[in-house]
């Protein structure tokens, strides 16, 4: 006698249901940012879930007008820079490998080794508004940070939990394997960089100092710029983004500088001044996952704070690899010691 229990799990649907509920996260297909078609704000039907991805939205173009340093109302001066979310996360954080932010609600919480700890979409965006934007962080329980939540989701929409994302991040080139050439990269900036960023490096205001309009260009380096803590402000990173996505109109299918270029040229713009965060010591406390182009100490390597900031990264790369599998093993012949105690 089959129970009423065994004729629902015979009906076809539920059948199919029970088996995508228990299937394993790897069987997830990958999805590809690549020719995917963004979400459009319009085809929203009018209310407040609109109006509120409609803000996110705004807050990421033009991130400077609203929580910019130079806003009338002073308590909302969070932002340290007149830049926007978007003058890195490019159009308007759709971009695929200039660290779009679709996709992102699905492989968020994730680890963080910055933190060592697991991170929230909040905490991400607080980590960029505290180094990209060289400012303070936003309230949780703000409008501010439901919209730009709000916004990563609309973005996200239709891309799985757990599902790989092709075209998250940047693309992963490989670093040359020597110490980046500053002279090098200054002549690359001024034939390809300069003509928007300016000589100086001080990019091209929209308006006039003081009127919260940003900027047409952004600036690369000096007080209203991403600050030493930022993931732009080490190498590898700056070397990846830079690669795949300038000069304006690069991107991961038509780069414009060769690997040698792009890597002197990012060092060329991280050997100049920009703001400082405090504390950067407590960053990345598990230490053992410290990213080897993250140019602060404590330095683990036994390499000079130079090879950290400039390559070759490679070798430290393969000394980095060493002492995680040291740990491993140390962690492993620990468990094996403390085994027989547990059992008597
Ligand atoms: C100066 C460049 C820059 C600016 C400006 C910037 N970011 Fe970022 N952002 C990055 C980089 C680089 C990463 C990825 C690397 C990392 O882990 O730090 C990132 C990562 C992120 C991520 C996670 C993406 C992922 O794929 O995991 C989110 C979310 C994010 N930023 C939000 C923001 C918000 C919100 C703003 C504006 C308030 C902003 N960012 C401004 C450079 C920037
Ligand atoms: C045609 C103008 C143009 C040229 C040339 C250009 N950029 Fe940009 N760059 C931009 C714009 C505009 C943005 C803001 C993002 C956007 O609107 O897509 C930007 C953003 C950036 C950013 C991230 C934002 C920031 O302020 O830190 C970096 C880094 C950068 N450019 C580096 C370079 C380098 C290095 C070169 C030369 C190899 C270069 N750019 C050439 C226009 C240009």
């Amino acid at each position: 006698m089959t129970t009423a229990f065994q004729k629902l799990l015979a009906a076809p649907a539920l059948a199919l249901l029970c088996t995508a509920a228990f299937a394993a996260p790897e069987a997830l297909a990958p999805v590809n940012l690549v020719g995917r078609a963004v979400p459009e704000i319009d085809k929203l039907p009018p209310g407040q879930y609109r109006e509120l991805v409609q803000y996110g939205h705004e807050l990421t173009t033009r991130t400077f007008a609203h929580i910019g340093p130079e806003v009338q109302d002073v308590r909302r001066r969070l932002a340290g820079n007149n830049l926007a979310c978007a003058s890195c996360h490019q159009q308007n954080a759709t971009k695929p490998f200039a660290m779009p932010w679709s996709g992102v609600s699905a492989t968020f919480p994730q680890y963080r080794g910055r933190e060592d700890d697991i991170s929230t979409v909040e905490e991400r965006v607080n980590g960029c508004m505290e180094r990209s934007m060289s400012g303070k962080p936003l309230a949780l329980d703000s409008r501010e940070m439901k919209a730009f939540v709000t916004y990563i989701s609309f973005l996200s929409q239709g891309i799985p939990v757990g599902a790989t994302v092709q075209g998250a991040g940047m693309v992963q080139s490989k670093m040359p394997n020597r110490r980046a050439d500053t002279v090098a990269g200054g002549k690359v900036y001024e034939a390809k960089c300069a003509v928007c960023h300016g000589a100086d490096g001080q990019g091209l205001r929209a308006g006039k100092v003081g009127d919260a309009q940003g900027y047409t260009f952004p600036p690369l380096w000096g007080n209203d710029t991403f600050n030493n803590g930022a993931g732009m402000n080490r190498l590898i990173m700056a070397t990846r983004f830079i690669k795949h996505n300038m000069p304006l109109g690069a991107s991961h299918e038509a780069p414009q500088l060769s690997d040698d270029e792009a890597y002197d040229v990012a060092a060329f713009m991280l050997s100049k001044p920009r703001p400082t965060k405090a504390n950067l010591e407590v960053d990345f406390p598990a230490r053992w996952n410290k990213p080897v182009d993250s140019a602060f100490p404590p330095y683990l390597l036994g390499a000079t704070p130079d090879q950290h900031r400039f390559g070759p990264y490679p070798p430290l790369v393969e000394k980095q690899k060493q002492m995680m599998e040291q740990l491993k093993a140390g962690a492993a012949a620990e468990r094996a010691n403390a085994a027989p105690k547990s059992a008597r």
